[in-house]
């Protein structure tokens, strides 16, 4: 039984995602900062037969993901499959954007997966597997108004996800990400509350092809997708997930 490790896996697109890498046959570890949120989504797992374990731990906080690792590598065994999901956003106009919000969100959505990748890799590369899918974000692609340190960091990930690729390809380590559009989670229910859009989000999303908002649940399905068997000739990819708006 293989090991997948998801980051922010107590909520939203994570939390589908450990519950289809579960349905799929992998021990997951739950890794996110409210261990609560975790534990539902391990017991969840478990309460359908598969095998998980929540671990409490801050993306951006270096001992916390050592400690974190530790236990996951004792309890489960090497991960094979690392989903970097855990990502914060944040909407200020981009001349309101200060070093310590900069930092906060660069620390959370770039750094920690570069940290957390090369935690990882020793296993994978001892294996000569593994499977990492990180999640950018279409605003990344198309550019979003006052999110202008969220949108960079996400372009951050493309870009290691490619360069990554072609440094770990040989060692049968594959590298891809998911971009997901608007995907209801807790994460743009906060931001549809806050009423933090410019523009309505059923006007937005009535302009695509498929237009509606989509499910987290599709979003882990591409995610399995990547981190599957099958996907093995497969890699430097990003796949939108966002009902057809752009290419
Ligand atoms: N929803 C969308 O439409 C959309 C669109 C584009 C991209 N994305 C990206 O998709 C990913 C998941 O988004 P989502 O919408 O599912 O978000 P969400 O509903 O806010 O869930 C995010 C999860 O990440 C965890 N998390 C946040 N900061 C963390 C940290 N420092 N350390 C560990 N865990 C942390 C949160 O749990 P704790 O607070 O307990 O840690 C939560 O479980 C993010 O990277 C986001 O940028 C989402």
């Amino acid at each position: 039984m293989k090991t997948a490790l998801v980051t922010g896996g107590g909520a939203g697109i994570g939390r589908a995602a450990c519950m289809r890498l579960a349905r799929d046959g992998m021990a997951v570890a739950v890794l996110g900062r409210r261990i609560g949120n975790a534990r539902e989504v391990a017991d969840a797992i478990a309460a359908q037969g598969g095998r998980a374990i929540a671990v409490a731990a801050d993306v951006a906080d270096e001992v916390q993901v050592s400690a974190a690792l530790a236990r996951i590598r004792s309890a489960l065994g090497p991960v094979a499959v690392l989903v970097n999901n855990a990502g914060i956003e944040e909407f200020t106009p981009f001349a309101g954007i200060d070093d310590a919000a900069w930092d906060r969100v660069m620390d959370v959505n770039l750094k920690a997966v570069y940290r957390l990748t090369q935690n990882v890799l020793p296993d994978m590369e001892k294996a000569g597997w593994g499977r990492i899918v990180n999640v950018t974000a279409l605003g990344a692609q198309i550019g979003a108004a006052n999110m202008v340190h969220y949108t960079a960091s996400k372009g951050g990930i493309t870009a290691m996800t490619r360069s990554l690729a072609v440094e770990l390809g040989r060692k049968g380590i594959t590298v891809n990400a998911i971009s997901p559009g608007f995907i209801l989670t807790p994460m743009a229910q906060r931001a549809i509350d806050g009423d933090l859009f410019p523009v309505p989000y059923q006007d937005i999303v009535a302009t695509y092809p498929v237009p509606r908002v989509g499910r987290p649940e599709e979003a882990a399905a591409a995610i399995a997708y990547f981190a599957s068997e099958d996907a093995g000739y497969v890699t430097g990819q990003v796949l939108g997930v966002n009902g057809g708006c752009c290419p």
